[in-house]
C-alpha cells in the first residue's frame, strides 16, 4: 500500500516544488494539496509525475472548520494520513508601530492557528500506524528581525511548536520535523525583500530536495530539531584579465 501524502501552500514556491520532489517518490501515492488559488494547484499537479492520485482542495486554511471536514475525509477515504507538510505562509513585514491588530491576527491565523487545526486532524488518522509531519517555519524565527515582528514571531512560535509535538508524538511513531529556510526566491521573499535579484539567492528546488531526504524511510534523526536550510549561490564572472 502506498503513503498518503497532504501538502499545505502547494500552488507555488517552496510548497509546489516540495510536491513535484516528492512526486517522484515510488512509496507515495496519494497527494492531498492545499493552497487557496485552483490555478495554481492545477499548474503543480502538471508538473508532478503523472502516476500519482492528486486531489485538490481550492480553500483558505484558515477556514478551520472546512478544513477540518476535508481531512476527515480525506482519512476515511485513504484510511491513514502519513505525512503532512505544513508550508503555507503569510508575511506583510510591518514595525511594531505600523502593525495592524488586524494584520497580526491574520499572520497568526495562517502562520500558527491553522498548523495547529489541520496538524490535529491529520494526527487523528497518522496516530494508526505512525508517520511524518514537517513544519516550514523560517530563519526569522531564531534571531532578531527588526521590522518583521509578526512574521518573525509567528515563526518561533512555529519552531516551538514542532519541539514539543516531537517530543509529544512520538508515542504514536510519528516524527515530527521543522525547517527554516533562509532566502528563497518565491513571491513571498519578493514582499520581504522588494529590491533582491532572485537569482542570487535559493531556489524552491533546493528545499525541496531537503524535505525529500528528510522525509525518507532511512532513519534520519534530525526531528525535533530546527534545521537551518541555506544554499550559497555561486554568481560566477566573467575572470579578469592576468596583467
Ligand atoms: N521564500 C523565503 O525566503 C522563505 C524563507 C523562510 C521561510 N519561508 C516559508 O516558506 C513557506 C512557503 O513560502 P514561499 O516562500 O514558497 O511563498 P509563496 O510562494 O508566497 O507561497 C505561499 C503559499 O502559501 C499559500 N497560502 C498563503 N496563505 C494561505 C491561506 N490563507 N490559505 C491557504 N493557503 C495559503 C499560498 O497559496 P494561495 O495564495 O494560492 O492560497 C502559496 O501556495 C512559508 O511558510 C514561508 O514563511 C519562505
Amino acid at each position: 500500500m502506498t503513503k498518503t501524502c497532504v501538502i499545505t501552500g502547494a500552488s507555488r514556491g517552496i510548497g509546489r516544488a516540495i510536491a513535484i520532489e516528492l512526486s517522484k517518490r515510488k512509496d507515495i501515492g496519494q497527494f492531498i494539496l492545499f493552497a487557496r488559488t485552483e490555478e495554481g494547484l492545477k499548474e503543480t499537479v502538471d508538473l508532478m509525475h503523472s502516476s500519482k492520485n492528486i486531489d485538490l482542495h481550492a480553500i483558505d486554511l484558515t477556514n478551520y472548520v472546512e478544513v477540518s471536514e476535508i481531512m476527515q475525509m480525506v482519512g476515511v477515504r485513504y484510511g491513514t494520513i502519513d505525512i503532512l507538510v505544513n508550508v503555507a505562509g503569510y508575511a506583510n513585514p510591518k514595525s511594531l508601530l505600523e502593525t495592524s491588530v488586524e494584520d497580526w491576527e491574520k499572520t497568526y491565523r495562517i502562520n500558527v492557528h491553522s498548523v495547529f487545526n489541520i496538524t490535529k486532524e491529520a494526527v487523528k488518522y497518522m496516530k494508526r500506524s505512525g508517520g511524518q509531519i514537517l513544519n516550514v517555519a523560517s530563519t526569522a524565527g531564531s534571531s532578531a528581525r527588526p521590522g518583521w515582528l509578526a512574521y518573525a514571531s509567528s515563526k518561533a512560535a512555529l519552531i516551538s511548536m514542532s519541539q514539543t509535538l516531537s517530543e509529544e508524538l512520538s508515542e504514536y511513531g510519528i516524527r515530527v520535523y521543522c525547517i527554516s529556510p533562509g532566502r528563497c526566491a518565491t513571491e513571498l521573499r519578493k514582499v520581504l525583500a522588494p529590491d533582491e535579484d532572485p537569482t542570487t539567492i535559493m531556489q524552491p528546488e533546493h528545499v525541496g530536495e531537503v524535505v525529500n531526504r528528510l522525509l525518507s524511510d532511512d532513519g534520519i534523526c534530525l526531528d525535533g530539531q530546527n534545521i537551518v536550510v541555506r544554499k550559497q549561490v555561486v554568481k560566477t564572472s566573467t575572470p579578469q584579465a592576468i596583467k
